[in-house]
């Protein structure tokens, strides 16, 4: 029992956040090969955030129909806060999730996709090959990532500082970090008091 409930509060649990990872892949979502960029978001959202959360995952073909089905459920749904998707920002015919997560959203986000494009191109020239973006749908932040699974720690550890404030602008959950790997960034108004 705790000191909480022993005075007879009743302090309410923090509220369980949902994050949505999309693997877009024709050969992933055909098991021709098997999905590795999904379970790499996961492993890093455990790795980076200490409130709690749990992953809803889907793998879908590179058809602008069912990624955004995919995204809608997520969003509308499944309550999912944040929503990642792996693969399917290039130039090739079948690349089409951004415009999938531009069709689902009220509002593009571009600072995300520029400053992923940014750090990615130290590490790779062929950065500038992916139109990743970012959007919001309701209550809800769609973010794109490149299909290569090295790619995503390397485009998380760019944008993940502002995502928590940007959850909390749209209504969801408090989000924290392990500030050794990952400092979120909230103005002090922002702030819960022990945080
Ligand atoms: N960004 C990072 N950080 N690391 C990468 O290896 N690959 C690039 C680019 N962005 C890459 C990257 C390449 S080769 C392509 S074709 C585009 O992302 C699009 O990849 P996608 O179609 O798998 O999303």
């Amino acid at each position: 029992m705790t000191l909480a409930c022993l005075a007879g509060n009743a302090v309410p649990e923090p509220a369980t956040a949902r994050v949505g990872i999309v693997t877009v892949s024709d050969r992933a979502s055909r098991g021709v090969y098997e999905d590795r960029g999904g379970p790499a978001i996961r492993d890093y959202l455990a790795e980076v955030l200490t409130s709690t959360w749990e992953p809803c995952a889907r793998v879908v073909e590179d058809e602008v129909d069912q990624i955004a089905a995919a995204l809608r459920e997520l969003c509308d749904d499944e309550g999912c806060c944040l929503v990642v998707t792996t693969g399917g920002t290039g130039p090739a015919a079948r690349d089409v999730t951004p415009e999938a997560t531009l069709a689902v959203c009220d509002k593009e986000m571009p600072g995300f996709g520029e400053l992923m494009r940014q750090v990615s191109l130290l590490a790779v020239p062929t950065a500038i090959l992916s139109r990743q973006t970012a959007g919001i749908r309701g209550s809800s932040l769609i973010v794109n990532l490149p299909g290569q699974p090295k790619a995503i720690g390397e485009c998380l550890d760019a944008v993940f500082p502002a995502i928590p404030y940007c959850v909390d602008l749209i209504g969801g959950p408090y989000l924290t970090t392990n500030e050794a790997r990952i400092k979120a960034f909230r103005p002090k108004s922002a702030k819960k008091p022990g945080s």
